[in-house]
């Protein structure tokens, strides 16, 4: 945890006690990194570690040749594979900040959990990979940024090997994703002769030097004018020359940059660099915590609704309002000697003290009282306890009872209240699931709703034969292996899985008496009773939302 001063309860006055949370609020910078698989995610995260001060070598947060991480032995499946199934968040410090990353899984375990996380950030870091521009699954996680008004900073990773035109890059970046980008700095020279940085507003160069093999240690740093002599001397005229006219031709063309526009999700400021080398990392780490947000209040629903069921909103301001926070992850079997589940809570406002008393909220009820004992926090992956943490932070907590979207507070009045509910993500993937042995049906039922509760899969029935086998829906293919192998790991049932030939689905808004499928539709409803249509293609979709003009289809519900 962070080494901030602390004050515990009863030791200090109220204002005092306010200004401590105020300052650790205003340090924080809980984000998260969105790329495509092999973008240099990893990579960049490590290298973050590393400027951090947290690692002495980079390396150690994959074992790159082993390919999983190194202390994440929390799941057997997970071994035998060497991926990582698992997303949590890692917390350190940089130049007087806390920074929380939170782990955006990103190969086949790509998942709900990927798209849930990111409702936990303030802002996300955007890899590109210079030669590749934006891959798909960027553009779907920051469709979700775009959708949660997430601020979006972009890094263009691997400028050190052959990539395409920053310009080019930058309009890619505008025409696919549909935000304008405004440049801070510019590569100089690409691929093999990529040497530095150059600011655009201060026309400042930055040039790095190749520290050890594969950027183990910081690269060093030397700073200096455009027009200084020696950036003639230690670039080459080729490279100056080129590097005057692009930063001329930005200075015509480019957007500026506003950090106002920035946090009103309007604009995503681009950083160049290679996190293999770290030249630039350090520019863009600076400038990150410079101009990313910290926590910041979040709007909440009181508590009951209204008899119509309409809802009031309530601003919940990090530091007037006491410890609120919701749960945005349950991650089971993180220790297989204790099979036990951690919910991952996101701060949202007050100070968090171990073994407070909350109260537990769950789709808008109240459910308990409860004291949060053994409170856990993951530092570069070490599991340790805490006695204290901030907005911003994520508290992994001994799970018995919680559920995905759960709010837990302090209320202190007599308003309660509980956190915006999470959006379900459409899934694209789907498998009608059975048990073999019929005699383990009522295991199958108990286990598969226990895993649709921390978010694993969605539940789908047939709407028209709701007596059926269910139908299972996940963002990625690899959640059926985990749920096969959770439900004969944890539940002794050995499953039959077919898979689907559907590949994408739509919430259906409407009335839904009145919707006529075409016949490559399908209509299930999902485990809040809502009608869901399933397609075999987006051209399916489109064709059945032409034939069914009162009617439209919607992706997050
Ligand atoms: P991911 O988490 O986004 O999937 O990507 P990761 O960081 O694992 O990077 C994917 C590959 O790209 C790795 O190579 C990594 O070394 C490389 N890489 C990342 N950043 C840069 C960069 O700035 N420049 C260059 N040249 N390469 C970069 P790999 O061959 O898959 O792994 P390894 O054997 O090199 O460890």
């Amino acid at each position: 945890m962070s080494d901030a001063p602390t004050v515990s309860p009863g030791s200090a006055s109220p204002s005092t006690e306010a200004a401590v949370l105020r300052a650790e609020i205003a340090r924080r910078r809980t984000f998260a990194i969105i790329a495509h698989p092999d973008a240099g995610k990893t990579t960049l995260t490590e290298k973050l570690l590393l400027y951090s001060g947290l690692l002495r070598t980079a390396g150690m947060v994959k074992n790159r040749k082993g390919g999983k991480m190194a202390t994440s032995d929390w799941m057997a499946m997970e071994q035998e594979r060497g991926i990582s199934i698992t997303a949590s968040a890692m917390q350190f410090q940089y130049k007087g900040h806390v920074i929380n990353v939170l782990d955006t899984p990103g190969h086949q375990d790509f998942s709900e959990d990927t798209y849930r996380t990111l409702t936990a950030a303030d802002s996300a870091i955007m890899v590109l990979d210079a030669a590749k521009g934006v891959e798909v699954q960027t553009r779907k996680l920051f469709a979700v940024c775009k959708l949660r008004g997430i601020p979006v900073l972009t890094f263009i990773n691997k400028c050190d090997l052959p990539g395409r035109d920053p310009l080019e890059l930058l309009t890619e970046v505008e025409d696919v994703l549909g935000i304008q980008a405004s440049a801070i700095n510019w590569p100089i020279g690409s691929g093999r002769d990529f040497v530095g940085v150059a600011e655009r507003d201060s026309k400042q160069m930055l040039v790095f030097e190749k520290m050890a093999a594969a950027g183990a240690a910081r690269a060093g740093m030397r700073k200096l004018a455009l027009d200084d002599p020696a950036a003639l001397a230690l670039i080459g005229q080729e490279r100056l020359a080129k590097l005057a006219e692009d930063l001329e031709m930005l200075a015509v063309a480019g957007n500026p940059f506003s950090r106002e526009a920035f946090l009103a999700g309007q604009i995503t400021p681009v950083f160049f660099g290679s996190a293999l080398t770290n030249f630039g990392i350090e520019p863009f780490y600076d400038a990150f915590v410079d101009i990313a947000a910290a926590p910041s209040a979040r709007l909440a629903d009181v508590l009951p609704p209204a008899a119509d069921g309409r809802r009031t909103e309530l601003r919940i301001d990090p530091v007037e309002m006491p410890f609120s926070a919701y749960v945005f992850k349950i991650q089971a079997n993180m220790d297989p000697r204790h099979r036990d589940s951690l919910a991952f809570i996101r701060i949202c406002s007050g100070r968090f003290d171990r073994d407070v008393v909350v109260k537990h909220f769950h789709r808008g009820e109240f459910v308990r009282e409860v004291r949060l004992s053994r409170p856990t926090t993951l530092v570069a992956r070490e599991r340790t306890t805490l006695d204290a943490a901030y907005p911003g932070d994520v508290v992994g907590l001994v799970n018995s009872g919680f559920a995905i979207g759960d709010t837990i507070a302090v209320i202190s009045g007599k308003i309660q209240f509980e956190h915006k509910p999470l959006p379900s993500f459409p899934p694209e993937v789907f498998a009608r699931v059975s048990p073999i042995d019929l005699g383990r049906r009522k295991a199958f039922d108990k286990g598969l709703t226990q895993l649709a509760t921390e978010g694993a899969v969605q539940i789908l029935r047939s709407a028209h034969n709701p007596m059926a086998d269910p139908f299972v829906a996940a963002v990625g293919r690899l959640q059926f292996e985990v749920l096969q192998y959770r439900l004969k790991d944890e539940y002794a049932v050995e499953t039959r899985l077919e898979p689907l030939p559907f590949s994408c689905s739509g919430w259906l808004v409407g009335d839904p008496t009145t919707f006529a499928p075409t016949p490559a539709t399908t209509l299930a409803v999902d485990s809040r009773g809502r009608p869901v249509a399933l397609f075999p293609s987006e051209w399916d979709r489109n064709y059945c939302a032409r034939q069914n003009p009162q009617h439209s289809f919607v992706e997050y519900a």
